[in-house]
């Protein structure tokens, strides 16, 4: 299938795999680009430039697909070194960048120098045009659905994606809830040029998280997720678990005076004993509400095929046969 992102980012298929924190390490990456998707390797996942550096090296090994990089920029009391992550994208060779969270303006001039790529996630419409009158060369439209960070503005794909269509020139993938074949068709639909997934891709073999982390997603329905931290305007959409009760009924207890500190135990540094250890208690984790529909572990080339099979079956038989 070709697209405005294939062509782009120089794939097979329009699908990506977004940045995750503590997942997007080379094998998942690699697992992806090999499969004819667009892998990210999630670069605040490794704590300084050089393990990046040797992480973007170990998926050079593992694939000679185009694959990208995820820099996500979040609000920290100690920032991680971004001027020093830029560089090592640049240098390291890399030409997609995936970018999150707030502006990425600061860096667009060293990206765009150095011929990168950049595709950044927006919640919203008027994100979107941020990031296209900034340079961005597409954007992944992340409605509120999705695992991770939805925003403030809560609203789902089947409206987001649309506006979207109405009022960007670049392209624009689309994020959250996205599983399959039907999602791939649903977005291509609304005017989106391809999809981007996260927790979709938790779920498959060659994900390099503990089994606990696979099993929790399948068994998960779309009625198991939380939204977290809503009262701190830094809501994530997490999968149910002790902790995040213990976070929930903290933030009911509190309302708009509960502070970042009262919730850290659950929420701080807890990613490798999840992803990791496979402790699934141990903390709040992102996941999308697509968990409903994830129903399998394959490896990411059967998953990637059977969508694409499935989408081309879709538009063939189904909506053709409908089309008068
Ligand atoms: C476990 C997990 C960790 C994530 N970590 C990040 C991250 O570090 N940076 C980022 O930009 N997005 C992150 N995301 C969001 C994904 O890249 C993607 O936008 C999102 O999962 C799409 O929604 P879906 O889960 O419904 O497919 C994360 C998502 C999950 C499920």
């Amino acid at each position: 299938m070709k697209t405005r992102i294939t062509e782009l980012f120089g794939i097979e298929h329009p699908i990506i795999q977004g940045g995750m924190h503590y997942v997007g390490f080379a094998e998942m990456a690699a697992a992806v680009s090999n499969a004819g998707g667009l892998g990210i390797i999630t670069g605040l996942t490794q704590k300084t430039p050089e393990g990046l550096a040797k992480e973007i090296a170990r998926c050079r090994e593992m694939t000679d697909k185009p694959f990208g990089v995820n820099l996500t920029f979040l609000p920290a009391v100690t920032p991680p070194d971004y001027p020093g992550f830029v560089r090592t994208i640049i240098e390291s060779g890399i030409k997609i960048v995936e970018t999150a969270g707030n502006n990425p303006q600061k860096v667009m001039p060293a990206f765009k120098e150095a011929g990168v790529k950049v595709i950044h996630k927006c919640t919203s419409v008027r994100h979107s045009l941020k990031a296209e009158s900034i340079g961005c060369d597409a954007v992944s439209v992340d409605g509120f659905e999705c695992g991770g960070h939805p925003g403030e503005d809560d609203v789902p794909n089947f409206i987001l994606l649309p506006r979207a269509a109405e009022e960007l020139k670049i392209p624009f993938v689309a994020s959250g809830g996205m599983a399959d074949g039907r999602s791939l068709v649903a977005a291509l639909a609304l005017g989106a040029e391809g999809m981007n997934m996260g927790t979709r891709f938790i779920a498959t073999k060659e994900a390099p998280v503990h089994e606990n982390v696979k099993q929790a997603i399948v068994a998960a329905s779309e009625l198991d997720t939380r939204l977290v931290m809503r009262p701190l305007r830094n809501t994530e959409r997490v999968l149910n678990n002790a902790a995040v009760e213990k976070i929930l009924e903290m933030e009911a207890e509190k309302g708009s005076d509960v502070k970042f500190e009262d919730i850290i135990a659950m929420v701080g540094g807890v990613y490798p004993r999840i992803m990791l250890e496979g402790e699934m208690d141990a903390g709040a984790w992102s996941c999308g509400m697509v968990a409903g529909l994830i129903h399998d572990i394959p490896t990411c080339k059967e998953l990637i095929d059977t969508i694409m099979a499935d989408a081309d079956a879709i538009i063939a038989k189904r909506l053709g046969k409908m089309a008068s």
